[in-house]
């Protein structure tokens, strides 16, 4: 049984995240939430689907025992590579962000680009879904493998920063893309960048925003929206708690305190550990 005022669990490899636990704030202040990012298994973009799906659900067995009353995949990666499989077999709103994006931006146009971390981009998740919805729309997706790592080490403003942007985005320049999705939840992060290379005609599609307003449907439908007032919201890594609070300091507007816990090592690491003969 759920009540209204358990937590909602968000979560994201780093604090990617955190664009959709603002929006959370926004948008619907009364809720109380729950942030985890996988940072010692940070990135997950480069990561196969059987890993992420592994990751995925250890997660969300995690967060079940926490007692939430929605899960919000604050991640591409995993919503486009897990979601579809996990939603059945847990009895739990799980709400992903690739859809919210998607439905947002054919309102405002047709030629699409989507930026975002190789896996999301190789799985076609955002052409799929846009395509669905409006089969005229264009849509190019390009991988941008060196943003989240910038992202996380907190080089937003630097000069390689911006060339390293400039990069991703001729391509999509070239094409006279009028929307551009922020594919990967770290992005929104690159904000000032990354606008101060379009031009202003080009509309930008932030999923975080989206994501809310599909997440406050849902708990409305289901009576499970929070009418007392918010408990504050805890944070967990799996990496290092001191990096986590010190990142996400200047997103907040305060320094959480960070709970680290422990999670698997990806397999791949435990092989590359124990070679098998
Ligand atoms: N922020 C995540 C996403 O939206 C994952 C980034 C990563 O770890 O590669 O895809």
């Amino acid at each position: 049984m759920k009540n209204s005022n358990q937590r909602i669990g968000l979560f994201d490899s780093g604090v990617g995240g955190l664009t959709v636990l603002r929006e959370m704030y926004r948008q619907m202040p009364n809720e109380s939430l729950l942030y985890f990012a996988d940072s010692a298994r940070l990135p997950y973009g480069t990561r196969s689907q059987t890993e992420i799906l592994d990751f995925v659900r250890e997660i969300l067995d995690w967060m079940c025992n926490q007692n939430v009353k929605m899960i919000i995949m604050a991640c591409n990666t995993s919503s486009a590579l897990a979601l579809e499989a996990v939603r059945q077999e847990y009895d739990i709103p799980i709400l992903g962000v690739i859809l919210s994006g998607a439905k947002a931006a054919v309102k405002v146009g047709k030629r699409i680009g989507v930026i975002s971390t190789s896996a999301t981009a190789k799985s076609h998740a955002y052409r799929q879904a846009i395509q669905e919805i409006n089969s005229q729309a264009e849509v190019w997706e390009i991988p941008c493998p060196k943003f989240v790592h910038l992202i996380e080490q907190n080089q937003l403003y630097t000069a390689h920063t911006k060339n390293v942007a400039l990069e991703y985005l001729r391509p999509l320049l070239n094409n006279n893309i009028d929307t551009l999705i922020y594919g990967c939840t770290h992005y929104r992060h690159l904000e000032k960048t990354i606008r101060s290379l379009l031009p202003s005609s080009v509309k930008i599609v932030d999923p975080a925003e989206h994501i809310v307003v599909a997440a406050e449907k849902e708990l409305s439908a289901l009576g499970l929206r929070n009418k007392q007032f918010p408990f504050p919201t805890h944070f967990y890594v799996s990496g290092s708690s001191k990096q986590f609070a010190d990142i996400s300091q200047q997103w907040l507007g305060y320094k959480p305190r960070v709970i680290q816990i422990p999670m698997k090592k990806p397999l791949s690491e435990m092989m590359a550990l124990n070679p098998v003969e």
